[in-house]
């Protein structure tokens, strides 16, 4: 029997060529010797022929594997999702929902980790010194979808009843009002907290850094600094650092060598962490991880692509980065490092670049570039 069982979603567009170009490295690595790989089904052709981006055997797959490589989904807005699908499943009432953020919340994958490192040699780096790492809260907060419009008009009583601020909504138009939640637990908050501290700990980061804005948003945000205030006396010599989100987008311009690990709720760790992959290359170089309890899922923060289907032209390092953190989270330290050593060594060497890099490199290429470091170590 191999040593691990992986599911493997490449999804839609250049989902499918990042795969491969990381699924060889993986190969030459010599990772594959120890695994099986089972591919699975996931978006937009699932939804247009099944009403369903993510089928039930696709969860059944996941249910049964280590862990999961995904790559990139295609998704469209509600009314075009409508029209898409075939003809037996129309006016079935069957509403579209992403399949990633599905998958968060069915397997509890609560941390959305975002390492964003600067490789010299990089054209796009905005400095090669950085290295932060986002912790993004990824089952809660303003994402948790639940959203009111019309306002029913029991919900919209219980506001005015309890809440003086509400008041001067009473007048409104129930059709004329849209409510959006956001919703903090003191389990969610701790356990994304413990999870950036323990990483600050394990990697020697001095610093960690909470991006709220309790200073508007006193209950959520004030929930989330008072427990990091608590949780970080159980680390020796780490200093807690507390910035509201809209200064660190400047911070992060004008200084982001001073920062190491951040730790921020659902949507402002969303924006945080677009911002710091934009310092270190951006989408052809965002990892990242979605990471629970037991399972998780390994995804490169980029979307389908359509404008590059089947060109080969995409930048396949961010999901190649997303496999080299698979194999951190799997503890294969060797491979991992190898997997990060080659993509340093070629992204130094300058040789080979894909379009975003400003070269002319193919996706293939750039993968068998990386392929010949593993090789020569
Ligand atoms: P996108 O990330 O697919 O692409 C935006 C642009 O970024 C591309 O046109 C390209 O210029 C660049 N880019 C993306 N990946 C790259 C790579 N590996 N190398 C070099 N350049 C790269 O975002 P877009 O166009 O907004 O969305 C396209 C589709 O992807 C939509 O259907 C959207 O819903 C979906 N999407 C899915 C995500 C997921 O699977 N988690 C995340 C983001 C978008
Ligand atoms: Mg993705």
């Amino acid at each position: 029997m191999k040593k691990y069982k992986i599911a493997v979603l490449p999804g839609d567009g250049i989902g499918i060529d990042v795969t491969n170009a990381a699924m060889k490295v993986l190969d030459t690595v010599g990772f594959s010797d120890v695994v099986e790989y089972t591919w699975g089904d996931i978006g937009w052709e699932f939804w247009k022929t099944e009403g369903n981006p993510l089928p039930d055997r696709t969860i059944e797959l996941l249910k049964n594997s280590d862990c999961c490589l995904f790559s990139a989904i295609t998704s469209k807005p509600k009314e075009e999702a409508q029209k898409e699908l075939v003809p037996e499943l129309q006016k079935k009432g069957i509403v579209y929902s992403s399949p990633i953020v599905k998958l968060r919340q069915l397997f509890d994958l609560y941390v959305n980790l975002r390492p964003c490192k600067a490789y010299p040699g990089n054209p796009l780096n905005f400095r090669d010194d950085l290295d932060l790492v986002v912790f993004r809260e990824n089952t809660e907060g303003l994402y948790v979808g639940i959203e009111f419009h019309p306002v029913p008009e029991d919900v919209m009583n219980c506001l005015v009843e309890n809440h003086p601020k509400a008041k001067r909504f009473a007048e409104t138009d129930l059709n004329d009002i849209a409510i959006s939640t956001r919703i903090f637990t003191r389990k969610g908050v701790q356990r994304i907290l413990k999870a950036s501290m323990d990483y600050a700990k394990e990697f020697d980061y001095p610093t960690v850094t909470v991006v709220e804005k309790p200073n508007v948003i006193r209950e959520t945000s004030g929930l989330m600094i008072r427990e990091a205030r608590k949780l970080i006396q159980n680390y020796d010599g780490k200093e807690l650092w507390e910035t509201n989100i809209d200064a660190m987008c400047m911070w992060l311009v004008k200084n982001p060598q001073n920062y190491g690990v951040l730790v921020a709720s659902n949507m402002f760790g969303d924006i945080v962490s677009d911002l710091c992959a934009q310092l270190v290359g951006g989408l052809g170089f965002a990892c990242s991880g979605n990471i629970g309890e037991s399972f998780a899922v390994f995804e490169p923060s980029h979307g389908s692509a359509p404008k590059y289907v089947g060109q080969n032209k995409v930048n396949p390092i961010a999901q190649i980065l997303s496999a080299k953190m698979m194999l951190d989270w799997l503890g294969e330290k060797e491979m991992s490092n190898k997997i990060e050593d080659a993509v340093a060594a070629v992204i130094a060497e300058g040789k080979v670049r894909t379009y975003d890099m400003g070269g002319t490199s193919t996706t293939t290429e750039m993968a068998d570039a990386i392929c010949e470091k593993i090789k020569g170590m």
